[in-house]
């Protein structure tokens, strides 16, 4: 393996999923070299980095070795405790974001208290650490507006992503059940109500140790089945008064919780049109793939900026729209070769910008992603429809339209 100059700064990266190899991306350019832990050899990150730390990220040691003469320690996922993360500050280790704004992305508990504590507003909620207190459940049911009418959403504290450890519960009984369920196997829970939706946000921004901070226009966020797979920059028909306030807001709990590099505030537009904060992530986000393309400083660019401590880019748009479409793994992986596929689809539309991870195809894993840039506001809805397209062309092999190449 190609050994990186000794004269090449070190970026030290914790988890070497997607996130990482596309910061490594934006580290080349900004003569960086991103050093990531990872658990094996062939995560998405190892296999374009070469300066690769195998361990775990539960292992004091593995992340000293990581971390070892490198500007800074940053993450690419949310699972590292934080007594370790605590342990390195006290050896001297730069950890960005620091592991007390860390925290409110890794438990859901203590990000909601914070939140609340800080007036941002948040759906109506309870935290169950122990089966004792299992009887709560009932009194919080009978304070919201319509107990049960509505279901109760039940969350691991720790460790969730991508819906896992989101269970949704339809009356109270089933949400002691699933609580129960999770109790009982030591996992505490956050259970709230369920949010009436009109759609999903994030607000993505950046925020640097001098205390420089750079928003992003606000997106919408599609879902289904609990995992993103559309994401249009900027929201549609999104007021401009409430973008600058989910801004704002964004703005300011990056600087109240102290974050260093990006924060992804998830949020809720409910029916009647206010905004809920659903959760934070620090670290480049899902919903910001989209920057790699759509705006003139990408979101994996802005985080290293930031953790390095440089001036933020400009977060301006590089076109009127973007669609970025998630690339999900088909419930079987198609015979045709991903490069074959790709020949296909650069055929049939030579604007899409791909992005691949280099991961084995499971069914629902996200294996890449697509962005597509729109000159024209009113072309939204054909621009969301060639992403779809494109993007489960990718992964099953099949035009959804019938399209065929041939005839
Ligand atoms: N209280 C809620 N009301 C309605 N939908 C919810 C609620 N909480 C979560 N969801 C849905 O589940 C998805 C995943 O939940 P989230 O808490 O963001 O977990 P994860 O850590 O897996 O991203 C959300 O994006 C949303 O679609
Ligand atoms: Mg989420």
């Amino acid at each position: 393996m190609a050994v990186p100059s000794p004269r090449t700064p070190v970026v030290a990266m914790v988890g070497g999923g997607q996130l990482a190899r596309m910061t490594h991306q934006a580290a080349i350019a900004l003569g960086q070299n991103l050093r990531v832990l990872v658990t094996a050899a062939d995560e998405p990150a190892a296999q374009v980095s070469p300066n690769v730390v195998i361990g775990s990220h539960t292992e004091l040691d593995d992340l000293r070795r990581v971390a070892s003469g490198a500007t800074v320690l940053t993450f690419d996922h949310e699972h590292v405790p934080t007594e370790l993360l605590e342990k390195l500050v006290a050896e001297g280790v730069n950890v960005a974001p620091p592991p007390q704004a860390l925290v409110h992305a890794q438990d859901k508990l203590v990000m909601r208290q914070r939140l609340e504590a800080l007036g941002a507003p948040v759906p109506r909620y309870t935290g169950i650490d122990n089966l004792d207190r299992l009887g709560e459940l009932d009194a919080f049911a009978a304070g919201l507006d319509a107990p049960g009418d509505a279901g109760l959403v039940v969350k691991a504290v720790r460790g969730g992503y991508d819906g896992r450890g989101v269970r949704m519960a339809r009356d109270l009984a089933q949400a002691r059940d699933i609580a129960r369920e999770y109790l009982e196997g030591g996992v505490p829970v956050l259970v709230e109500e369920r949010v009436q939706l009109r759609r999903e946000l994030s607000a993505l921004v950046a925020r640097s140790p001098f205390g420089q901070g750079a928003a992003w226009p606000v997106v919408e966020t599609v879902q289904r089945d609990g995992i993103c797979v559309q994401v249009i920059a900027p929201a549609p028909d999104l007021p401009d008064d409430v973008a600058a306030a989910a801004q704002q807001l964004a703005l300011r709990l990056a600087a109240e919780l102290g974050v260093v590099g990006v924060l992804a505030v998830e949020l809720f537009e409910t029916v009647e049109g206010g905004l809920l904060i659903n959760e934070l992530a620090m670290r480049p986000h899902n919903s910001g793939h989209w920057t790699m393309d759509g705006s003139k400083t990408s979101q994996f660019e802005q985080h290293l900026r930031a953790v390095l401590d440089y001036p933020l880019g400009d977060t301006e748009v590089t076109v009127p729209v973007t669609v970025m479409a998630n690339v999900l793994g088909a419930a079987e992986a198609p015979a045709m070769s991903v490069d074959e596929r790709l020949h296909h689809l650069f055929a049939r539309m030579p604007d899409a910008r791909v992005h691949l991870y280099g991961k084995a195809e499971r069914p629902g894993r996200k294996v890449g992603h697509i962005n597509f840039l729109g000159a024209d506001p009113a072309a939204l809805p054909q621009l969301r429809e060639r992403a779809e397209l494109a993007a489960h062309w990718l992964a099953h092999g099949q035009w959804a339209d019938g399209w065929d190449a041939h005839s």
